[in-house]
């Protein structure tokens, strides 16, 4: 069995962060999304596997996540020069793929559990799809099943006005070859894409094999910031482990789970876990409260952090309010002169710099 990732898109939703960089390289708990999927993959025991890229983002994906040794795969990348669907992202693959049944995952989404009773399903029930589903509580966002009392699906639809249940599709789908048939049989939907959704249907009206797995676990989707720090809270919560490979002085206290990375310095502050803190930060006067990932070669003097994500060499200088729910990007600079009232919010985009004074 072979694996592809699709690590395309424009990432609209999380802009500013996107402006500069993929949205699948936004990291979670100082890890990219990507290599959520990615290590799930190899777990599952699928080690060929192609990135679907795109011309403005994939030489970054590629530089970051290369060949695919330190995972134990070896990666293909594969180009889509527009994006022009899921179901057109896997025509594309298809001289990697050939005629290998694959696991197809979308790189922004984070799935809790193993793929393997997934990959079993699939072999035993000699399956030409398997999608897996999760109960959402807004069905109109995404690609929806009616599915029996056996687990088979009747019918799909992507993102309907009028659901049939409340079952969407989570971004990992199983399949044999007999999807690129499928595939190209189908014609772009209003909204201009070759939809996996209506390959998938158009197993089912051939009368294939295609069958769901209900996920029990979360499923994250990885598009806006809230989901971001959501993402963020249930990955610090169940996969954080204490480590500390930093100085930490005599005036500061560690409290919980706490990971602290080589080189970064903590002095006479208060870190309360689950906190991830990546290498050569400088915390200072500080309290990072629970549910916080600071990424490497970050800032924080004289501030209050908690349940906020603070990217690469961002800098939190001075600030007496509570930063709370809040993504700074990366090179990000604040400061505040003098005292201030209540709590602040942010989105705040790579190299922004923000100076709150009286
Ligand atoms: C895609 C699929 C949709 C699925 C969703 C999961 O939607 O088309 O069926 O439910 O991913 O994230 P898109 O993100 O392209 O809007």
């Amino acid at each position: 069995m072979k694996a592809i990732i699709l690590s395309g898109g424009k990432g609209t939703r999380l802009r500013p962060l996107t402006y500069t960089g993929a949205k699948q390289l936004v990291p979670v708990a100082n890890k990219p999304i990507l290599w959520y999927g990615l290590e799930a993959i190899v777990a599952a025991g699928i080690s060929e596997i192609g990135i679907i890229i795109s011309p403005e983002t994939g030489a970054e994906v590629k530089a970051k996540t290369g060949d695919g040794s330190q995972f134990g795969a070896q990666i293909t990348y594969i180009q889509q020069d527009q994006p022009a669907g899921l179901a057109h992202a896997v025509k594309i693959a298809q001289p990697f793929l050939q005629d290998a049944p694959f696991v197809m995952y979308l790189g922004d989404n984070l799935v809790q559990g193993s793929l393997s009773p997934l990959v079993d399903q699939f072999k035993s029930n000699t399956l030409d799809a398997l999608t897996l589903l999760c109960e959402v509580e807004n069905p109109t966002a995404f690609g929806v099943a009616e599915v029996d009392e056996t687990g088979r699906i009747l019918r799909l639809v992507e993102k309907p006005k009028v659901p049939p249940s409340n079952l969407a599709l989570v971004g990992v789908y199983l399949f044999s070859n007999a999807i690129h048939e499928a595939i190209a049989q189908i014609q772009p939907s209003p909204r201009g894409e070759l939809e996996i959704t209506d390959a998938i249907q158009k197993l089912i009206d051939l009368e294939r094999k295609v069958e769901a797995y209900k996920l029990q676990g979360w499923w994250l989707d990885t598009g806006k910031k809230d989901d971001l720090l959501e993402a963020n809270r249930i990955i610090l919560d169940t996969c954080l482990q204490s480590r500390n490979e930093g100085d930490v002085d005599a005036s500061s206290q560690i409290i919980g789970r706490v990971e602290v990375g080589q080189g970064s310095k903590i002095i006479n502050s208060t870190i309360r876990g689950p906190v991830t803190i990546g290498d050569n930060c400088h915390i200072e006067n500080c309290f990072v409260g629970p549910y916080s990932s600071i990424s490497h070669e970050v800032k924080l003097i004289d501030a209050d952090i908690e349940h906020s994500v603070i990217l690469k060499q961002a800098q939190v200088i001075n600030i007496h309010h509570r930063i709370v729910d809040s993504v700074i990007g990366q090179r990000a600079f604040l400061k505040e002169a003098p005292r201030r009232p209540k709590a602040l919010r942010f989105m705040i985009g790579d190299d922004c710099q923000i100076e709150l004074s009286s």
